[in-house]
């Protein structure tokens, strides 16, 4: 492996086809920003030069790896995930396969799970996870708690997720819990009140963002109202849940509360449609939900057209989308939602990037993170067109091979 760390410079060069997002650096002037024989040159685990190969600055302190020929992107941003949980669901997908509907229900099994499971268990399994990740070319990734729903609980699923990202969402509004919800039970108001007092309390220090699931089933405009305003108070960024089951309310909310993201967005009005193209809330499309709920596909390319910023995530959980692929999610854009290859590709780095609100990741350009993706192809068109293969070849983060 190579160490791009303090002071090493690496040169990665014979690079084939370089998305770097950067539409400047592309003579078409195409949003991938694509440079053909390219090389990167990387120091201090950032990118210090692009461009054509011929042209890079090589000397004898510099390792240089010859890529082949293959295509170079920037690491998948995954600004959805839900990766810290215990057990899995996969009688509940057999039997929606069978014909059941999904319903935000299936929740509260995976919260006995999570519950139940140690510490040790819940960190071993994310620490898989980042290696999936890793190994598909995912560098930067959120993940949202939401799987405790007890003030213990959710701190502890905050806690072990910081301890692998900086960028993790306090979901406590992900469903009420049973023992709130039982006909002698407190009810979803004062659960609310939990998740807006001592719960925010203990998981906004692990936190840099707040979630809400604004859904039937799971928590009313007003209640996902008080959850975000109570998280934006205590300092943390907005993010919504919304529209994944049917028209509602949270479009319009995570608008107006300036969100940076609303996420899944299956189901939209026109008047949806309209305030995310007028707003810099980016709507994050989940593929992999809509293919293992077998729900229609959201209707990307309304927004897109509208003006929309829009990002693909991979919502990675036991529930509704059990797959942590970026590959995976851009072949079913490009297949089923109507995305060409070059948005699908743009919306899983730089739309990932604007979701999460990062400037140094999802682009390939001098002052960025070194977080890129190798494939074994000529050109990121490969990554729609050869479904299901295993196409990253290497992954690199902060300018150390990762993967
Ligand atoms: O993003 N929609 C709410 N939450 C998850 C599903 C979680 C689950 O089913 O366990 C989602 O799809
Ligand atoms: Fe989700």
């Amino acid at each position: 492996m190579t160490d791009g760390g303090e002071g090493r410079r690496v040169l990665l060069t014979n690079v084939g086809e370089l998305v770097t997002n950067d539409p400047g650096a592309d003579r078409d002037g195409g949003p991938l920003g694509i440079v053909r024989d390219a090389a990167v040159a990387i120091e201090d685990g950032r990118v210090a030069w692009v461009g054509p190969a011929p042209d890079a600055p090589v000397d004898d302190d510099v390792e240089v790896v010859d890529l082949g020929g293959r295509a170079v992107i920037p690491g998948f941003v995954d600004s959805h995930t839900h990766l810290v949980f215990g057990g899995d669901r996969a009688e509940e997908f057999s039997a929606r396969m069978s014909g059941r509907a999904y319903e935000a229900g299936g929740i509260r099994s995976t919260v006995g799970a999570t519950r139940a499971a140690t510490d040790d268990e819940l960190r071993a399994r994310l620490a898989a996870f980042v290696a999936e990740l890793h190994r598909q070319g995912t560098t930067t990734f959120e993940v949202k708690t939401g799987y405790g729903l007890s003030v213990h609980d959710e701190a502890r699923l905050a806690r072990l997720a910081a301890e692998v990202t900086d960028e993790v969402t306090f979901l406590g509004a992900h469903v009420v819990p049973f023992e709130y919800r039982e006909p002698d039970g407190p009810g979803a108001d004062a659960y609310v009140d939990l998740v807006v007092g001592e719960m925010l309390e203990a998981c906004a220090p692990h936190s840099r963002w707040v979630d809400a699931f604004c859904e039937r089933g799971a928590f009313t405009e007003a209640q996902s109202r008080r959850v975000l305003e109570a998280g934006r108070a205590a300092g943390l960024g907005v993010r919504v849940h919304g529209n994944q089951l049917g028209e509602g309310p949270g479009v319009r909310l995570a608008v107006e509360l300036g969100a940076a993201s609303v996420d899944h967005c299956t189901y939209l009005s026109d008047e949806d449609v309209a305030a995310l193209a007028g707003s810099e809330t980016v709507a994050t499309l989940l593929p992999g939900v809509e293919f293992s709920t077998r729900q229609p596909y959201p209707d990307t390319r309304r927004l897109i057209d509208a003006g929309v910023t829009v990002a693909l995530a991979s919502d990675c959980n036991p529930g509704s989308s059990f797959t942590s692929s970026m590959p995976f999610c851009i072949a079913v854009a490009v297949r089923d939602m109507g995305m060409t290859p070059a948005e699908a590709v743009w919306a899983s780095t730089a739309g990932g990037a604007l979701a999460l609100r990062r400037s140094d990741v999802g682009a390939l350009r001098p002052g960025m993170r070194a977080d890129l993706a190798v494939l074994d192809a000529p050109s990121s068109i490969h990554l729609a067109y050869r479904p299901g293969v295993p196409i990253v070849a290497q992954t690199w983060k902060d300018g150390r091979r990762v993967a």
